[in-house]
């Protein structure tokens, strides 16, 4: 193929890859193109913003290192994770439907016996947490495994702050009981920003974009023979709701965390003084037999 021009040279690239044997591999590819070409005829891309473009995806790799991958932070502000997640998890009825991840899991939290306290030294307004975990039709599942994470009452994660805290805090695993419910205390959680000092925080300041998201608590929960679910938990109450930096709220995700005056709270703890409780009952999907696994599908036990 010669003197390939704006209009033909898609259809030549595309053919050039007629022959990849891996016909999955083939789609994603030749769709990119199709789309990569209509992107730069769409906006008649200068040079100098094509150079941009590359300077920005460079930095945007050599911010990512073991502990930040900035890659993952721009799919997530590009709206692309929960897009992704929206195409793989069209959920039944009487399941609970599920949103990003997010960058601060910590895959060995530490196992807690239900009715503990993880806050550590996190400091705020005490927040008990009940639910309970069931397949789609209400049948309750015991010894599921229910990983939670929050942010601290600054807004900032334990892994963002481990030297100050000495370790972990605000996470925990816990296992629902023979009637499929877990409880624990720990401090409210505020809304935050993600991390913007980067590229992606470049992004959205360049286009007049905030970088919040509405106060949450993180759940991923598994039990065998289900999709693991990987939710978090909105505060009703939280700003950002309607503008999340990261496009993860959905309705049926945004829960009362309820605040209570000084009395006795619903475990029986004596409480001195407000606290809040947040209750949240959630649904797994059976798993399909022989479906691969896929970082959704992770079994934590
Ligand atoms: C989080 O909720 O932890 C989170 C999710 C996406 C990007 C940054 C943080
Ligand atoms: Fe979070």
């Amino acid at each position: 193929m010669r003197d390939a021009d704006e209009h033909t040279i898609t259809r030549a690239v595309v053919d050039r890859f007629a022959d990849t044997p891996d016909p999955r591999l083939k789609e994603i590819v030749t769709s990119l193109v199709r789309h990569l070409h209509d992107f730069v005829r769409d906006v008649d891309l200068t040079f100098e913003e094509w150079q941009a473009g590359i300077a920005y995806l460079t930095r945007t790799g050599q911010t990512c290192d073991a502990h930040r991958q900035e890659f993952i932070l721009l799919s997530d502000v590009l709206g692309v994770s929960m897009l992704v997640d929206a195409v793989n998890h069209r959920m039944p009825e009487g399941t609970t439907e599920t949103t990003v991840l997010g960058p601060f899991y910590v895959a060995a939290a530490p196992e807690r016996e239900n009715g503990a306290d993880i806050a550590g030294p996190l400091e705020g307004t005490p927040l008990l947490v009940t639910g309970s975990v069931a397949a789609a039709d209400g049948r309750p599942l015991a010894g599921a495994t229910v990983d939670v994470w929050h942010a601290d009452e600054d807004g900032a994660y334990d892994v963002q702050q481990l030297d100050a805290l000495g370790g972990l805090a605000g996470r925990a695993r816990f296992r629902t009981d023979a009637r499929g419910r877990f409880h624990f205390w720990t401090i409210a959680p505020a809304w935050y920003p993600i991390p913007d000092d980067g590229p992606v925080g470049d992004l959205l300041k360049a286009t007049g974009r905030h970088p919040n998201r509405p106060a949450h608590m993180h759940f991923m929960i598994a039990a065998q023979g289900f999709e693991t679910l990987i939710t978090h938990v909105f505060s009703a109450d939280s700003p950002w709701l309607d503008s999340d930096a990261v496009f993860g709220v959905k309705t049926s995700l945004i829960a009362d965390f309820a605040k209570h005056p000084p009395g006795t709270a619903p475990d029986g703890r004596a409480m001195e003084r407000p606290y809040r409780h947040l209750t949240y009952d959630f649904g797994l999907k059976a798993a399909k037999p022989g479906r691969s696994r896929s970082v959704r599908d992770r079994d934590p036990t």
